[in-house]
């Protein structure tokens, strides 16, 4: 099966529900409905932001697809300040972003974390788009593929060979991330080859579906090379989806 490139933005702590629609409506105008055939594109505004969001893309039937920068593994209880993923089921969530580094650095989130949230994400119907990444010292050290090795064995443990084949996997080198320092593509392509081969080696022939992005810094300068290499599928794309201007521009990456 051929994949089909994505290309997501991740707002992160940026946009209140108006900025937020604003933000929706300038992409949508900004894109061709052709462009839809070429790359799926999704947008991760904040909780607070996500049912406006979500009325909007619906109102107007917009292509754009709606994703969630977080979850919670849990059903429901006593988790004060989370939200469940039958919360973010409800509000037609498409995507979930799973074990961000900065959730990993910041707020301490394990592997274990976030293979429970992973499943969870299946088990409402929308699919996790799992981060992956090392740090510059490992980089440095000579671990990165180590690291990153372990990260998608202890992150997609207990997943079925269907899930691997329809979950996203960001490979996010934490070096790069919103530090204007992009993977030189070959390195991105080497890392993304390498994790594909560790998704076949336990998952099988699924692996080949399964759309694996790289997130780091993308830029329109820089995605045309990034798209270029024969596994990467995709962007996970910070700083330069805020402004929808920029934002369209990385999506219509061939032009
Ligand atoms: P950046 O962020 O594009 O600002 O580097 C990417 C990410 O954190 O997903």
């Amino acid at each position: 099966m051929a994949r089909k490139n994505l290309i997501v933005g991740n707002w992160k702590m940026n946009s209140n529900h108006l900025e937020a629609i604003q933000m929706l409506q300038k992409l949508h105008y900004r894109l061709d409905p052709n462009d839809y055939d070429r790359v799926d594109v999704g947008v991760a505004p904040p909780f607070t932001s996500l049912r406006s969001v979500q009325t909007v893309i619906e109102a107007d039937h917009m292509s754009i697809q709606l994703a969630a920068q977080n979850t919670h593994f849990e059903e429901k209880g006593a988790f004060t300040g989370e939200v469940a993923p039958s919360m973010l089921a409800k509000l037609s969530v498409h995507f979930v972003i799973v074990g961000h580094s900065e959730r990993r650095q910041i707020f301490g989130e394990t592997d274990d974390w976030v293979n429970r949230k992973a499943k969870a994400v299946f088990a409402h119907g929308m699919t996790p788009i799992v981060c992956v990444g090392e740090t510059l010292e490992e980089r440095e050290a000579g671990s990165a593929f180590d690291r990153v090795g372990s990260q998608i064995r202890l992150s997609l443990t207990g997943l079925s060979a269907e899930q691997i084949g329809s979950a996203v996997v960001a490979y996010e080198p934490i070096w790069a991330i919103g530090t204007g320092r992009t993977a030189d593509p070959a390195d991105a392509q080497e890392m993304i080859e390498f994790i594909r081969a560790q998704l076949s080696q336990q998952w099988g022939g699924t692996a080949d579906d399964t759309r694996i992005l790289y997130g780091g810094s993308v830029n329109p300068g820089n995605i045309g090379a990034i798209m270029a290499k024969k596994d990467i599928d995709g962007g996970l794309v910070g700083g330069a989806s805020l402004d929808p201007d920029t934002f369209a521009s990385v999506v219509r990456y061939w032009i």
